[in-house]
């Protein structure tokens, strides 16, 4: 392999390495390796999808964005201090947010709260050489699944419908092709000026969605009137709404069961099992985010609900039968849970005493959750899914479960203690179905949950909403 070094490289581009390096505060020498080492990695992952067919190529892109990604444009108006708040609502909703604050913005709120609220640098200057080598306005513009503007001043509105591009808030707000959304705040008689009016004619023939100004108090002592921004959870609803509206899975009802079961055999002892419920609630998270209603029915589980999700908190495996039964229909289900097969034929009232032999404990069945969904004469859901949790013969235990269970999909996962996968963050997937088995790469639980809403979607893409 040639060897190179940084002092053969032409001025231009020695400088935007080291511009990149301090950006990154890095070394220049270990600039270059990062940049090597995920050109490589690049390389690797080329190869690996150009080996893949065509088919499952086209499924991946039409996986759902990681995570929902709002582009912030806080103005400059005495609300701008809302809109830290307002980062953290979008962020509770699975929002990725970017921020960029106007000149006037900095009077109220500093770039640095901001950043420190979203966890990356938040964007003030159209000309600052790290930002636009590094990102630059253009990709702030498309990177995103929506634009929020909040404040959205008098000025800013101007500027939108004037097409200004002098800043970097309005430069972005001119190139983006996202939807827009703008929560204005002004004095009341700055709302109802005639240029206002007119100014927000334009932007609703433009496309441009509003969010208030509500009522009430102005931060001027004795003010009072239409003009005050609306509160970070109204505009995070709103925001909400808007992303979804447009998902792959807006429209239709999802059902998820994920954690485990707990069994009692008395006030203070049960059966139970490892499973730590991530890989459901990440799918729930994924359905929700791609704009599916979706009803997620949990085990006990130690994970915050998912964001936009409706839970339905139960213990037991029959518990959890009659609260999937009461969610249907739906358009599909996703069992994930590790519902317990057993459960102690008889539950004590009272805590069992250590007197004499140790008792004998007597196990009956539980009711297969999946399997009676799935053999339901009327309002079967079109699409039902299962897991396969599997020590052994991982793909022919999943092949016969799939019969047996009368499920349409099931995916097969191997959970011996070695793989790490029972309370653990990745999975290896793979997918038995009618037409056969696919096997996906190792991924985290989230990446299986996107990949498998992108497939729930296309399967149902035919069908009646
Ligand atoms: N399942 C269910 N109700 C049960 C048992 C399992 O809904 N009482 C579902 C699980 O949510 C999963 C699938 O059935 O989607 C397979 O679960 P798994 O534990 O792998 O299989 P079991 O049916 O329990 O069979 P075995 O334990 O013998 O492997």
């Amino acid at each position: 392999m040639a060897s190179l070094t940084v002092r053969q490289l032409d001025d231009t581009l020695k400088r935007r390495l080291r511009l990149r390096a301090a950006h990154n505060g890095r070394s220049v020498e270990d600039e270059v390796r990062t940049i090597l080492r995920s050109a490589a990695a690049d390389e690797e992952s080329f190869a690996g999808a150009a080996a893949r067919d065509d088919a499952a190529r086209a499924k991946r892109e039409t996986l759902p964005a990681a995570t929902t990604r709002v582009l912030l444009i806080i103005g400059g108006g005495i609300a701008a201090y809302k809109s830290l708040d307002l980062i953290r609502r979008l962020q509770d909703r699975g929002a990725h947010v970017r921020c960029i604050l106007t000149g006037a913005a900095q009077n109220f709120v500093t770039p640095l709260a901001a950043g420190a609220l979203c966890g990356e640098r938040a964007y003030t200057d159209l000309f600052d050489q790290a930002s636009e080598f590094d990102v630059g306005h253009i990709r702030l513009a498309r990177d995103t699944d929506l634009v929020v503007v909040a404040p959205a001043t008098a000025d800013l509105i101007a500027k939108m419908v004037g097409g200004h591009a002098g800043d970097l808030a309005a430069a972005v707000l001119l190139a983006t092709d996202r939807p827009i959304l703008i929560a204005p705040a002004m004095n009341p008689r700055m709302w109802a000026a005639k240029a206002t009016r007119r100014n927000l004619a334009q932007l609703a023939a433009d496309g441009v969605h509003v969010v208030g100004p509500n009522a009430g108090e102005m931060a001027e002592r004795g003010e009072a009137g239409t003009g005050r921004m609306s509160e970070p959870l109204e505009i995070a609803a709103a925001a909400a709404a808007l992303i979804h509206s447009g998902g792959v899975l807006a429209g239709r009802r999802v059902l998820v069961t994920s954690g485990p079961t707990h069994e009692p055999l008395d006030p203070v002892r049960m059966l139970a099992n490892r499973s730590s419920g991530k890989q459901g609630h990440a799918i729930a998270a994924a359905a929700a985010a791609a704009g599916a209603d979706v009803v997620l029915v949990s085990g006990p589980v130690n994970l915050p609900d998912p964001p936009g999700v409706g839970v339905v908190r139960v213990e037991t495996a029959q518990e959890m039968l009659t609260a999937v039964e009461k969610a249907l229909p739906v358009d599909a289900a996703v069992f994930a849970a590790a519902v317990a097969d057993w459960r102690p034929q008889r539950t004590s009232q009272r805590k069992i005493k250590k007197h004499g032999p140790p008792p004998t404990i007597e196990l009956v069945e539980n009711p297969d959750i999946l399997s009676t969904v799935a053999h339901r004469k009327s309002g079967r859901p079109g699409l039902v899914i299962g897991f396969a949790a599997e020590t052994d013969h991982v793909v022919a235990n999943a092949e016969a479960k799939l019969k047996k269970k009368g499920c349409d999909w099931i995916l097969a996962n191997d959970v011996s203690p070695a793989t790490g996968i029972m309370g653990g963050d990745s999975n290896t997937i793979h997918l038995v179905s009618a037409d056969g088995v696919e096997s996906w790469p190792p991924q985290s639980k989230d990446e299986v949950a996107r990949a498998l809403i992108a497939r729930i979607a296309a399967a149902l893409a035919d069908t009646k909403k």
